[in-house]
């Protein structure tokens, strides 16, 4: 296939504006995270430029964005030599010993204070990047500081790296210093696909960053989802601003990431606030920190104070307390989910993790247990990872005695002794008795909650109460405890007051929407997003229930595992059971109402809000958007239409600015509405 020009002079110049304008498309998405064209425009531009190099060969240039696919795999890396050896961070653990750094650098500096930035702490590994002329000529990792190694052609590969810069403001050569690092999802991705195909597992992003960086084939390194954050210069031919925090600003503008949530402090004061906003704040970043790097700001003090050894004395790391720790695994025990499935949980000696104590951690399932080797009585490295359970790194090898017991999974269930299967393809092991009463209680917790149906007031306790005097074995159950007002009165400290107000939340959870309704229904793989897919496409219970394999694999966004599990699910005697009492109750099960919706000039439209409103609430507006045929989504992807944005927005408006999803404010949501005849 040609590429559309005649002759070389042409082609050579489109290569050019493609390539600037793929550069800067590049700086505004990875840079400044404000994307002005979709992912399929840039894909068109890429194409564009491909085919021009594929057609003329000479017009390659080893910058061109196209480059960054990987090149052939090495023997070993090159040694690099660094100019300016990279050095390390003396630690505060506690705000006494960061004053005690200030305090000493104000007297050696002979000052008597300064500004100070403070940035992120990145857990990753660091890398130096020289640039000649513009253009990235080398790039290495620390090594013991003073060598590294050429990684060049791997870290070509990580897409916020610039090969080329921006500007006329660029130095003739000059070397910058960053954070690679792996988003924490994407370690978590990482580790599953790893334990699918049996292989060996990173402990965490740290080691799976380096892992990947320092990968002999640089195709395996394309692969793996990395990121980088600049934040230093290392040395530089030419001039440049005298204060770090302008040179940050400097370096952005040139196209390099820097970490946006870097701050400028004139206090001790400040630097404190912000260990406080962060460290707890930590675990809602997409990557991992251990801590702040708290710099001077003022490069003339970096001069006067110089280093001790290999650490510098104008800048100090102030660290959390770790998430990680080693403790002792005492027992591996099962508790049983909502759907039969058999979760493996370690019991740890307490221990401290991220400030909090730990006793118990999720072990995912047998092949996980299995592929990290963890072992009954092993040291085990135990990691938090912010409001999730902590989790069971894997084993201290080095640590063992012998006396370790490997893991044998259940052959019966262990609530209810009933038999357990595992079947083919899947990693868990599943009750199979339906009336298994720790499924009951999981699946009773599940339905009552926020995101299903709503229930105040009927907390874990309350629903084992009902359980244990036999007033409820299923959710259907639960509508008719109204008849049973005396045997509820009974319970041991249940009053009147209290027992009216739970049977008012039940009868009031009668309304909520369909799709509130099939999420509650607890069908294994159906989250609250395929709930409102199913809601949507059916309209009603009795429709889902009468669907064909075929007609629900058929629905966007469901696939083949699915399907099944869904179209099983009303294949069961003791669901259609549940069911029908739902329905006899006067449960919301739909209607051809909500079907005809679709129809509506909202029509496939997906919305998502954020913040609060003024005029209505979050459900209010939900609804609205169904009514009119839209669908209303609680997280922001790529599919997402539009983004209402209320009062005190939450990181939802970030991340549609990432996609460049359009945003509309209240009063342009409400105008939309008007304009299709909903009086608000
Ligand atoms: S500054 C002299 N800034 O921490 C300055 N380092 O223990 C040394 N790191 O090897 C580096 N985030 O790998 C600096 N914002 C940041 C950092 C950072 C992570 C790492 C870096 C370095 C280690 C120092």
């Amino acid at each position: 296939m040609g590429c559309g020009y005649d002759n070389v002079y042409q082609a050579r110049l489109a290569a050019e504006e493609l390539r600037s304008e793929i550069n800067r498309h590049d700086y505004l998405y990875y840079v400044l995270n404000q994307p002005e064209i979709s992912d399929a425009e840039y894909d068109e531009l890429m194409r564009k430029l491909r085919a021009i190099e594929e057609h003329y060969p000479e017009l390659v240039t080893p910058e061109s964005p196209t480059q960054r696919v990987p090149g052939q795999p090495v023997e070993t890396f090159g040694v690099v030599e660094h100019r300016v050896p990279l050095l390390s961070l003396a630690n505060a653990f506690n705000f006494e010993e960061l004053r005690a750094w200030y305090r000493r650098a104000c007297v050696l500096g002979e000052v008597e204070g300064f500004d100070m930035v403070v940035e992120h702490k990145i857990d990753g590994l660091s890398v130096a990047l020289v640039y000649e002329d513009g253009r990235l000529v080398q790039g290495a990792t620390r090594g013991d500081g003073l060598r590294g190694e050429n990684v060049t052609e791997n870290l070509k590969t990580i897409r916020s790296i610039p090969l080329f810069l921006r500007g006329n403001d660029v130095p003739p050569r000059f070397e910058v210093r960053g954070e690679v690092y792996m988003p924490k999802d994407a370690f978590e991705k990482l580790n599953e696909e790893l334990a699918a195909r049996g292989q060996k597992l990173f402990m965490n992003p740290r080691n799976a960053a380096a892992g990947s960086v320092r990968q002999k084939d640089p195709r395996v390194t394309a692969s793996r989802k990395l990121d980088i954050f600049v934040y230093q210069l290392g040395w530089c031919d030419g001039p440049h601003p005298r204060k770090h925090w302008d040179i940050l600003q400097w370096l952005q503008e040139m196209g390099f990431r820097i970490n946006p949530n870097n701050v400028l402090c004139h206090t001790l004061e400040e630097v404190q606030q912000q260990w406080e906003r962060w460290v707890e704040g930590r675990y809602q970043l997409p990557y991992e920190i251990d801590g702040l790097v708290v710099k001077a700001n003022d490069l003339d003090i970096w001069d006067r104070l110089g280093a001790v050894g290999r650490e510098p004395r104008w800048a100090i790391a102030y660290k959390f307390p770790p998430v990680e720790a080693t403790t002792r695994l005492l027992d591996i025990r099962h508790n049983v989910g909502r759907t039969g499935t058999i979760n493996p949980y370690a019991v740890l000696e307490p221990v401290k993790v991220g400030g909090v104590i730990v006793k118990q951690a999720t072990l995912h399932n047998e092949d996980i247990i299995k592929s990290r080797d963890i072992r009954i009585g092993d040291w085990v490295v135990v990691h938090r990872a912010g409001e999730v359970i902590p989790q069971v790194v894997g084993p201290v090898v080095g640590r063992r005695t012998g006396e370790e017991r490997p893991y044998e999974p259940p052959t019966s269930c262990p609530a209810c002794g009933g038999e357990v299967v595992r079947p083919p393809g899947e990693a868990m092991r599943y009750c199979i008795n339906p009336s298994c009463p720790a499924q009951a209680f999981r699946w009773l917790t599940h339905f009552v909650q926020r995101a299903a149906m709503d229930i105040d007031g009927l907390g874990e306790k309350w629903i084992e109460a009902l359980m244990r005097e036999g007033l409820v074995e299923d959710p259907g159950d639960l509508y008719y405890l109204r008849e049973k007002r005396d045997r509820l009165l009974s319970l041991e400290r249940m009053g009147p007051t209290l027992a009216d107000k739970i049977l008012r939340n039940i009868e009031e959870s009668k309304k909520r929407p369909l799709d509130r309704l099939i999420f509650a229904l607890g069908i294994r793989h159906v989250g609250s997003e395929v709930a409102e897919l199913l809601a949507y496409e059916f309209g009603s219970i009795d429709r889902l229930s009468q669907a064909s394999l075929e007609e629900i694999s058929r629905i966007p966004g469901i696939g083949p595992k699915i399907a099944e599990s869904v179209y099983q699910w009303f294949r069961n005697e003791r669901n259609r059971k549940v069911l029908e009492k739902l329905r006899r109750a006067g449960v919301n099960m739909g209607d051809a109402a909500s079907k005809e919706a679709k129809d509506g000039p909202l029509k496939s439209k997906v919305i998502v809000f954020t913040g609060s409103l003024k005029s209505m609430t979050r459900s209010q507006a939900q609804e609205l958007v169904r009514r009119l045929g839209g669908m209303a989504k609680d997280t922001v992807t790529r599919n997402t239409d539009y983004l209402v944005v209320g009062e005190d927005p939450g990181s939802k408006l970030a991340q549609a600015q990432r996609y460049g999803i359009p945003t509309l404010s209240e009063e342009e949501f409400l105008d939309l509405l008007r304009r299709h005849g909903v009086e608000v």
